[in-house]
């Protein structure tokens, strides 16, 4: 089967084992990878207005199953979410996933993986040896969050995405670059900030090129929403840095927008959007905007 070659369409058909070069037995789970500290209160702040239906009343019978056969590597849908009567700023798609990513899932995910589950407050500190973290949403291939966490070891990125192959291909890039400040979580970030993220953890959160629903009848599933910065609002330090990239003009006029009113966030450019800043790579999405000739905007935000 070469590299090109699907060995799977997760998450509808699980995959079988990779037999490819490299595939090595799985090591045994970190004690770290898991990041459970103790089990989710009912309620771990505010829930988001759109978020009806809470993931952990899902009965697990209807989670998904997990990607490999003998029931490792990222569930489908660990939380259940499909099933909570909400608007995503997703769709499930069937992904496919080449043999590489597949070694990789199976080898790594017991290591750096993180399924949302919904069911567990995350110790922050014993997953990044309490480095300051930084929660990344929509990583997509994850290139860019590779070269984020190779130039700033001293700190952890939480990476996020609902995308398989992606997070076969983060946890490569990790493995090959010897970093060893991400994790890859598997699951709606909703979940993840709602029910498994503690108050004020988190010394950033990252947002780039989030899928922009051009068509008005799916703005609503735009991600960055008043609904969406309550809810990311009192995991972050004061201070800390919400930072959002979009090359989707209405998107960043609306982004624009909302934090602006929104009272728990302060632009730090006044009134405006900002230069791209250093630490931040040209993303894959990204480059697709620049060569149809789309104008890329920042928005740097500090938590009030
Ligand atoms: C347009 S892509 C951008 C990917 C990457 N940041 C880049 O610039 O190349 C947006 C990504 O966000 C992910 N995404 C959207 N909503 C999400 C959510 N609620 N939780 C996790 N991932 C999400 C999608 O799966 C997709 O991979």
């Amino acid at each position: 089967m070469s590299e090109k070659t699907a060995s799977s369409t997760h998450p509808t058909n699980p995959a079988p084992a990779p037999a490819g070069p490299g595939a090595v037995k799985a090591p045994a789970p970190a004690a770290r990878a898991s990041g459970a500290a103790a089990p989710a209160p009912p309620a771990s702040g505010p829930a988001a207005p759109e978020a009806s239906g809470a993931a952990p009343g899902v009965p697990a019978s209807r989670r998904g199953s997990r990607m490999f056969p003998d029931g490792t590597g990222p569930s489908p849908d660990p939380a259940g979410s499909h099933f909570e009567r909400r608007i995503r700023s997703f769709q499930p798609r069937r992904s496919r996933v080449t043999v590489g990513q597949a070694d990789a899932l199976r080898r790594l995910w017991p290591v750096w993986g993180l399924d949302i589950d919904g069911q567990r407050v995350l110790d922050l500190d014993g997953m990044f040896d309490g480095l300051p973290v930084v929660l990344e949403i929509g990583f997509g291939m994850g290139e860019a969050t590779a070269r984020m966490a190779a130039a700033d070891p001293s700190t952890g990125i939480l990476a996020v995405d609902v995308h398989t192959p992606g997070q076969g291909n983060l946890l490569g890039l990790a493995e090959r670059n010897g970093l060893t400040n991400v994790r890859v979580a598997n699951g709606d970030a909703i979940i993840l900030l709602r029910e498994m993220l503690p108050p004020a953890s988190l010394a950033g959160v990252r947002v780039y090129f989030p899928d922009p629903w051009p068509k008005k009848r799916h703005h609503k599933r735009r991600l960055i929403q008043p609904e969406f910065l309550s809810l990311v609002a009192p995991r972050m330090k004061p201070g800390a840095l919400l930072h959002c990239a979009t090359d989707w003009e209405p998107y960043a006029e609306q982004m624009l927008e909302v934090l602006t009113a929104h009272p728990d966030f302060e632009n730090t450019v006044p009134g405006g959007y900002a230069p791209r800043p250093g630490f931040r790579p040209l993303t894959r999405f990204e480059g697709q905007g620049l060569e149809k000739g789309h104008v890329v905007h920042d928005l740097l935000f500090a938590r009030a």
